[in-house]
């Protein structure tokens, strides 16, 4: 069985990203870089609880590839999370992560989200209901605080002694939404104030990033960074497991295309795991944002994008791509 505690150190997790990290992504990262820990886009444990056909559909995964597999899931009522969370474990999810930092408007007022940094016992409790409903470790994302980082400690000492069992920080409060620059300085304090593995998140944008702000963490967490180049998950896996030894960012060829040319089948490869599985109409239109990401940097690339970014069907992308 999955824990946070015995899995193999530095730990490298694909942040939760709404309308990103999708299965046809995240099953991209891994063949890119099979380490990795994936998380699923957000989910509403109301949505799960009440057998919301498209939110059920979100929590299909490939067991195969997608290991360790952590299920996002977001809400405000103990109840429903206690029985999303048995559903989550029955699908053979590894995690439940519980979102206590998404800033958007509609979440926060809802009581969702970032919101529940203002209500500790609340956000203990969902805690404690998730924990009581299943085996499988239950893990908190939050941020720094509301609008202070001096919360960070105490609120996450509740989420530990409520049964957290690892805690991932965006180094931004509530009140940054995505401006500024993240701060880490509170997340390694966090790592001496509690027993749980931590992990740091907010701007790393190469692998170098990544080993450099690691430090005493026992992992780093990469959203952003990898739209449009996804093998940067490879690089920073190697760069943090081989710091110790050498401090070289290895070059695998295969995994890490360094040309635009040697990029286009992994690309066909995105493009086709969204067809399988969304269909060829709502996944070239997911794709279309991805496609925009990969197109950069080279004479032509502008052209290219304008194209891409219309496309309704896989057989278009091929023929545009095929330089
Ligand atoms: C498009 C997008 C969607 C996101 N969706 C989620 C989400 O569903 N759950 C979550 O905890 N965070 C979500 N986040 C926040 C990221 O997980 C991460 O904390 C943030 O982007 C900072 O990390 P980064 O600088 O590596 O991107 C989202 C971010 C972006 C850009």
């Amino acid at each position: 069985m999955f824990s946070w505690s015995s899995i193999q150190r530095p730990i490298v997790a694909l942040a939760p990203m709404a309308g990103v990290t999708d299965a046809s992504y995240r099953q991209l990262i891994k063949r890119i870089a099979p380490e990795v820990v994936v998380f699923t886009e957000f989910l509403s444990t109301d949505a799960i609880h009440f057998g919301a056909k498209r939110t059920l559909e979100m929590l299909n995964f490939d067991p195969a590839i997608e290991r360790p597999f952590i299920v996002q899931v977001f809400g405000h009522d103990p109840d429903h999370f206690l029985s999303a969370a048995k559903v989550i474990e029955e699908l053979g999810a590894d995690g439940i992560d519980i979102n206590m930092g998404c800033p958007a408007a509609k979440v926060v007022s809802s009581c969702h989200g970032s919101a529940l940094i203002r209500e500790p016992d609340l956000a203990a409790r969902l805690v404690e209901a998730t924990v009581k409903a299943v085996k499988i470790p239950v893990s908190v994302k939050t941020r720094l605080g509301w609008d202070s980082k001096e919360t960070l400690i105490p609120f996450c000492k509740r989420l530990v002694d409520a049964g957290a069992t690892a805690l991932s920080i965006h180094g931004r409060r509530f009140c940054d939404k995505f401006t500024g620059k993240a701060d880490w300085e509170p997340i390694y304090a966090l790592k001496e104030a509690v027993s749980v593995p931590v992990i740091g998140n907010g701007d790393i944008a190469s692998a170098a990033d990544a080993v450099e702000m690691i430090k005493n963490l026992d992992g780093v967490m990469v959203g952003r960074g990898t739209f449009g180049n996804p093998w940067m998950m490879r690089e920073v896996v190697e760069a943090l497991r081989n710091k110790n030894q050498e401090s070289r960012i290895m070059n695998h060829e295969q995994l890490r295309p360094l040309t635009f040319e040697q990029k286009i089948p992994w690309i066909l490869d995105h493009c086709e795991l969204a067809v399988r599985f969304k269909g060829e109409r709502k996944g070239m239109l997911e794709m279309r944002r991805h496609l925009s990401s990969y197109v950069k940097g080279f004479d032509g690339a502008k052209e290219m994008r304008e194209r891409l970014v219309r496309v309704e069907k896989l057989d278009e992308v091929r023929e545009i791509l095929s330089i």
